[in-house]
């Protein structure tokens, strides 16, 4: 199986790197080829530029994004790692989205409505939080987390295998448990193509 993982924080010793780097572990452990996109450290250009969109509207594919198309269609499954910010994705992510998912590759229009073009790719989202899990049941904050990646962009390209992993308060989170946590992402890793 090919996994691409689109890694977003910009700490290279953050408790999201380490999960970056178990899952890593386990998946090549499974013998899983991986590919990884640390946008950080390639230092992506997240922003979709009026000349990007003008090509793109011509139905030309700017060689940035193709390079980044070919590794998405290479991948049988997606892996998206990243720190909670507003609820949302870290913007950077929301740029890579913004440019790689582009119409007539990630969905298409048509007199049926739209069909979205990855449906045969699975994908996993870990994301980390600084709020508690209580917060979250407390507030009914939790569909804010699942509704602009999972119900909104993956969903709408036609993924529908998609799991996922939300850990709560990291910065209260004892060695235990970070030591847990470290374990089920080399475990997941290893699972993640049964
Ligand atoms: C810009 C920014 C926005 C954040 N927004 C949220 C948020 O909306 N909800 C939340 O629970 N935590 C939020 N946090 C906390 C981060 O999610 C938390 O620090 C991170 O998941 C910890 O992982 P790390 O140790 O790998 O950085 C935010 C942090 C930053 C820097």
């Amino acid at each position: 199986m090919n996994t691409l993982i689109v890694y977003t924080h910009p700490n290279p010793v953050s408790f999201n790197h380490a999960i970056l780097k178990n899952i890593c572990a386990g998946l090549e452990k499974a013998g899983h080829n991986v590919r990884i996109k640390d946008l950080y450290k390639e230092n992506f250009d997240p922003v979709l530029h009026a000349k990007d969109l003008a090509d793109l509207h011509q139905g030309n594919i700017p060689e940035r994004i193709h390079k980044e198309q070919i590794d998405l269609l290479w991948a049988d499954s997606l892996i998206f790692i990243y720190p909670l910010w507003w609820f949302d994705r870290p913007a950077m992510l929301k740029g890579w989205f913004d440019l790689v998912l582009t119409n007539g590759l990630a969905f298409e229009y048509s007199d049926k409505g739209v069909r979205g073009l990855l449906k045969h790719k699975k994908a996993l989202v870990i994301i980390t939080a600084g709020g508690s899990k209580q917060y979250f049941v407390d507030t009914d904050a939790l569909q804010l987390i699942h509704r602009p990646v999972t119900d909104g962009t993956l969903s709408f390209c036609g993924i529908r295998d998609v799991s996922h992993r939300i850990y709560y308060d990291i910065a209260n989170l004892s060695n235990t448990e970070r030591a847990d946590i470290l374990q089920e992402s080399l475990d997941l890793g290893e699972t993640f193509a049964d």
